[in-house]
């Protein structure tokens, strides 16, 4: 199999294209619903996108002016957050919006650095529509109170366009494909100790040329299915092992024996390291998932809740707060879905506790219109004798189009 591109890289390469000094070319981009908002948010900005399509995406940047229309984000937190660093450093206003579940998440985690920056950001409550109006941004050092990869990006793509040096220490490192997006393309960006330091050059993002790498949370739930599977291996292709995206993988290996995933033909692409997986089915114990793990697998939570439904044992994530603004609130609709097909689960303040059984997953799953929570009760759906009813399955278009198809392609 070959999931989609990798959701986060995309968003990225599309805003860095975006604001590069040519034209770009872009292979192997997601093109879930997610991308093709932050796509349109850039068209209304200005930059001329090609048809968002797997084989080649080609990205003629153009200067950035005041947009006709609002922008609306549509489902994207990524696409919201992120777009706000890039108009942090633009000189006119604009407005974001996006549908009901984005407009409902926090943005003030962003604006408040943001605006410390020196951006004029119009807000009310803490949430979209926001107002932005940036131009020549002071320097800022900044200390986190989350581990969120949204928040880093936005204030390292303010420091690229508002000219401002930043440094920014989180309590856990986040995912860091903007560090290393930054680093590839010769911006002046360095790690050390966890502290991430940016120092504007002066020089203009090249145009570039990369290959996007399959999204490991997309495989996640590939890998989930053919843990749970009686036979058989699964190979995925080109599946990006950045190690602050695989912590998914470290946890399923402490859950199994024989859980191993074996990783060959490991190469770089664009300064992500890629590999093929191998996965066959294990039979899992139950764990417990460490506060600092969480980042490294926070959107598999979902898969993972889901195969801990089926090991033996209890199983623990702590400090899974954040999950609560999800694209639904997915820490609660995680136990209450799990408890709706027979499974004991319950959070408890900010943790998540799911009780293994052996029997089969049997009830409705309420998605929410949550694209994870979708592909990973579908999962749950493949064991033998289960009988588990989506609300739902358009979601998956959000960040994995195909994922039906590939699921049954699995066991085909
Ligand atoms: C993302 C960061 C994570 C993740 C989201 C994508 C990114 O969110 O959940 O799906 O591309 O930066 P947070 O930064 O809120 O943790």
């Amino acid at each position: 199999m070959r999931p989609p591109g990798d959701k986060s890289i995309s968003h990225r390469v599309l805003m860095l294209a975006a604001l590069a000094r040519g034209t770009s070319e872009i292979r192997g981009i997601l093109t879930g619903e997610d991308v093709k908002s932050t796509a349109r948010v850039l068209r209304q900005l200005g930059a001329d996108i090609s048809a968002i399509n797997e084989e080649r995406v080609s990205v003629r940047p153009s200067r950035f002016s005041h947009p006709a229309s609002r922008l609306n984000c549509g489902n994207s937190g990524t696409t919201a957050r992120l777009m706000l660093g890039v108009l942090a450093g633009q000189t006119f206003s604009a407005t974001l919006t996006g549908d009901a579940s984005l407009r409902r998440r926090p943005m003030r985690r962003v604006t408040e650095p943001l605006k410390q920056m020196g951006a004029v950001i119009k807000e009310k409550g803490d949430g979209m529509p926001l107002t932005i109006r940036g131009g020549a941004l002071r320097g800022l050092t900044y200390t986190s109170p989350i581990a969120s990869a949204q928040v880093k990006s936005a204030i390292l793509l303010a420091g690229l366009t508002g000219a401002a040096r930043v440094t920014i220490r989180e309590p856990y490192r986040s995912r860091d494909h903007t560090e290393r997006l930054f680093a590839h393309l010769g911006l002046g960006i360095h790690e050390h100790d966890g502290v991430i330091r940016y120092q504007p050059s002066g020089v203009a993002v090249p145009a570039f040329t990369l290959s996007v790498p399959s999204d490991i949370s997309s495989a996640a739930f590939l890998v989930g299915a053919a843990v749970l599977a009686d036979s058989g291996e699964l190979v995925i292709e080109n599946a990006g092992v950045n190690p602050t995206r695989t912590g998914f993988i470290v946890v399923l290996e402490r859950m199994g024996v024989g859980a191993h995933i074996e990783r060959v033909n490991l190469r770089d692409e664009g300064g992500e390291p890629v590999a093929d997986l191998v996965v066959r089915p294990a039979s899992l114990t139950s764990t417990e998932v460490s506060a600092a793990e969480i980042p490294t697998l926070v959107d598999e939570v979902p898969v993972l809740a889901v195969l801990a439904s089926r090991a033996r044992g209890t199983t623990v994530f702590r400090e899974v707060g954040e999950l609560r603004v999800k694209e639904s609130n997915r820490l609660e609709l995680i136990a209450a879905n799990l408890r709706a097909v027979g499974v004991n689960a319950e959070v408890q303040g900010n943790d998540l506790h799911v009780e293994g059984t052996a029997k089969p997953p049997r009830g409705k799953v309420e998605t929410a219109k949550d694209h994870r929570l979708a592909m990973a009760f579908a999962v749950l759906g493949t064991v033998p004798g289960a009988d588990v009813r989506l609300s739902e399955r358009k979601s998956v278009a959000i960040s994995y189009p195909n994922f039906f198809r590939d699921l049954k392609r699995c066991f085909a």
